[in-house]
């Protein structure tokens, strides 16, 4: 007989946000809970597919130009009328707008800002391959005044919280608060009743080995890499006669969440490097709600997160929007990529990041 005691999201947050005076932790766990439930709610419509007229391209663009899926309009009403309600978010930001909300009602007084990227992957819709959300959290660094766009602009290392949920054969949310990473399965039972969406604890303290021999990057991009990269991804490949005397494996799913999720249970490197196809931008992933929620969770579970040259939690962003490079999994690994680049060999072209904040320490 299993005699584990179940623990359900409301519980584990109770105990990793005990450290924070009571105010604070109940409007963390709140806001939490209601990120959690909003992707209840997108798990539901995922799940149903072309049956809920989810699958297909909506006739709009995002905040980048690209042409937007009907489930990534649907995700991100869902997220953003959650925010709106909540009482302690002053403002949210989401990949598929331009600028950032503020609450009509909390933009004062909220503690919070949330960005997200309400489906991340969602060129896998209608492949039926997982996709996701990415959230994080940070504070309202200007409390008593409506925040604006810079009060958004806060590097990663601010998070208060970060998470994923990953839509996928089931439905997982993998959570930090600065404790440590917690994993939590969706009941789907839950979905079938009046009450809150059921969220059970499913591995309290996610590690990410730090050695692997499986590495993720899209190799057709490969003409366009910087040096260091070239340069680990062709010993990687060369295998048991190369350099590193072993072989490796790769895999590339082209949902961010599920490489992420992929590391977070068997370890790996996951790459979207900086590379020369339109140098103005700096690699694909988004800073805010892509690279900085992972850049948390992979750090608070033992991994590194860099941008190259840099940690990425340093990094100061400069637009809502702004792309980044993007090296994160397995600590001994991402050190040997950052050692590629430290190498004035591998002649890397730019350091030009921003990595000191005028922001105050990390506040619940
Ligand atoms: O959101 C960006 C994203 O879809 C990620 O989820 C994924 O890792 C990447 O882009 C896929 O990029 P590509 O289309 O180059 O494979
Ligand atoms: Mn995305």
């Amino acid at each position: 007989m299993n005699t584990t005691p179940v623990v359900e999201l409301t519980e584990a947050l109770a105990l990793n946000l005990s450290g924070l005076p009571a105010d604070a932790a109940q409007a963390l766990s709140e806001t939490l809970l209601t990120i959690a439930q909003a992707c209840a709610a997108i798990s539901e419509v995922a799940a149903q597919g072309a049956l809920a007229g989810a699958h297909g391209l909506a006739s709009s663009s995002n905040s980048q130009g690209e042409d937007q899926k009907k489930l990534d309009v649907m995700a991100d009403d869902v997220l953003s009328a959650a925010m709106a309600a909540c009482p302690h978010v002053a403002g949210w930001a989401s990949e598929e707008h331009e600028m950032p909300f503020v609450s009509d009602e909390h933009g004062n007084q909220g503690r919070y800002l949330v960005v997200f990227d309400p489906l991340d992957g969602s060129s896998n819709i209608e492949a039926n391959i997982s996709v996701g959300t990415i959230f994080s959290v940070l504070p309202h660094p200007y409390r008593g005044t409506t925040p604006g766009e810079m009060g958004f602009l806060q590097p990663g290392q601010q998070q208060v919280a970060a998470g994923y949920v990953l839509y996928g054969p089931c439905t997982v949310m993998v959570l930090t608060c600065r404790q440590g990473v917690q994993m939590f399965t969706l009941d789907r039972s839950s979905l079938r009743g009046e009450g809150p969406a059921r969220w059970v604890l499913t591995q309290s303290e996610v590690r990410i080995p730090v050695a692997t021999r499986e590495f993720a990057i899209n190799a057709s991009n490969q003409r366009f890499w910087e040096k260091p990269v070239q340069r680990y991804v062709a010993e990687c490949i060369a295998g048991e006669s190369g350099p590193r005397h072993k072989d490796f494996n790769m895999r590339w799913v082209a949902s961010m969440v599920a490489e992420v999720h992929r590391i977070m249970t068997r370890g790996g490197v996951f790459m979207y490097p900086r590379d020369e196809r339109e140098p103005r931008k700096a690699g694909r992933l988004r800073h805010m709600y892509e690279a900085s929620p992972m850049a948390l969770l992979v750090e608070q579970a033992g991994g590194r997160a860099v941008n190259g040259t840099h940690d990425l939690l340093e990094v100061v962003p400069d637009t809502l929007h702004q792309r980044v490079p993007v090296l994160l999994g397995s600590k001994e690994e991402i050190d040997r990529i950052v050692s590629y680049h430290a190498d004035p060999h591998e002649n890397v072209s730019w350091q030009l990041f921003k990595t000191r904040s005028l922001f105050v320490q990390p506040q619940a």
